[in-house]
């Protein structure tokens, strides 16, 4: 085996971005440095659907992965031979997604007879919050010192498809999951509810759009947040929020059936209903947090990531916490391949030849 701490080549498929990134580590100062850091997202392909649809995820990772690789190799300035280990999402994700990054990865690490790394989507969004807080873009090729935030810490992450309360004890790869989706992920709430009032897709930053023009305004629509059970302490619900959002829809439209037209809202009460519906979501996820809080004061910071994330309001909302907290930085909160290196190099260690892909209910 190579120094597998040198050079890392990353890839990501599980959902609708095509990513590969490549990080070099340093062991004393524990530091690291990405080198390329390629996003392709497929947002256009899927935005006439309203959500995204697996056969052209897949197909359309199957068209771009060469050549992005190709590319990041050029940006990195590295030659294949250097590379230490290549790593991969093995899930959970839309299984035909994952096998165009699984096979490519695999093939790349077999033909460089370097190890092949499988790591855990939801896991790998928390490293950039843990390990590279300061990244930015522009600044690619620099190094970066690791500081992890104080533990233990309260994880959690937020996306498309997961939304998921954890505490990291006495390291980093030392996890206890607290809670999770029963239903709906918090992301896919923002997609659906943003399909509903005819907005388009991805539908939180339309709906966050939405609703910072009416902030703090009275807002005639209130919906809940807690779930029913109250042993659910720690555990996420939005498809009844969903179905809030959805009755309202139709009351203000006057249709009790058939397709809602959401776009002929007029635009102040879609943005009361974005509001609405934001404080709700967030309000959850907020809830969730506290009752872990005041269940373990051992906790010593709080630390946020995925899609969502990237919400300001979100972030204002979780500055009210009394602990210390750790926001992914807002390029780092969605799907990208430099959280996949970082978790592969400080996360649990799997051998990506042993496992199989997996799917968002054997997290
Ligand atoms: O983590 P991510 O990129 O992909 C998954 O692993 O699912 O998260 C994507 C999700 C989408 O549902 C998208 O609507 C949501 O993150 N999102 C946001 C915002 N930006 C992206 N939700 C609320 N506010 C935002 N500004
Ligand atoms: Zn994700």
């Amino acid at each position: 085996m190579k120094e597998l701490e040198s050079l890392i080549f990353a890839v990501e498929t599980s959902c609708d971005e095509t990513a590969i990134s490549i990080v070099k580590t340093r062991v004393a100062p524990a530091s690291v440095c990405v080198l390329a850091h390629l996003v392709e997202s497929q947002t256009e392909s899927h935005a006439p659907f309203g959500g995204v649809v697996p056969e052209i995820a897949s197909r359309d990772h199957l068209a771009k992965i060469h050549q992005l690789a190709t590319q990041a190799l050029q940006n990195a300035n590295i030659q294949p031979s250097e590379i230490g280990a290549v790593a991969v999402t093995m899930g959970p994700g839309l299984i035909g997604a994952l096998m165009v990054g699984i096979l490519f990865a695999r093939g790349f690490a077999l033909s460089l007879g370097v190890p092949l790394l499988a790591v855990n989507h939801v896991d790998a969004h928390l490293a950039p919050a843990l390990l590279l807080r300061d990244f930015s873009s522009a600044c690619l090729g620099e190094w970066h010192d690791i500081s992890l935030p104080p533990l233990p810490a309260l994880t959690l992450t937020v996306s498309g498809g997961h939304c998921h309360l954890g505490m990291l004890t006495g390291n980093v790869t030392n996890k206890i999951i607290l809670g999770k989706s029963l239903d709906d992920a918090c992301g896919e709430a923002f997609d659906k509810v943003a399909k509903l009032l005819g907005l388009g897709y991805p539908g939180g930053p339309l709906i966050e759009r939405l609703a910072k023009v009416v902030q703090g305004e009275p807002n005639p629509y209130v919906f809940p947040h807690k779930i029913a059970d109250k042993s659910q302490r720690y555990a996420f619900s939005y498809s009844g929020l969903k179905t809030a959002v959805m009755h309202v829809v139709r009351q203000e439209l006057g249709i009790k059936q058939g397709k809602i037209e959401g776009h002929a809202l007029p635009l102040e009460k879609k943005q009361m209903i974005a509001s609405a519906f934001q404080e709700a979501a967030l309000a959850q996820l907020l809830d969730r947090v506290r009752n872990a809080l005041s269940d373990h004061p051992e906790i010593a910071s709080v630390v946020v990531a995925g899609g969502v994330a990237q919400n300001q309001r979100f972030r204002e909302l979780f500055a009210t916490l009394e602990k210390p907290l750790f926001f992914a930085p807002k390029e780092l909160c969605s799907d990208n391949a430099t959280m996949i290196a970082l978790w592969a190099l400080y996360g649990p260690k799997q051998d990506g030849f042993s496992i199989q892909p997996y799917s968002r209910y054997e997290l």
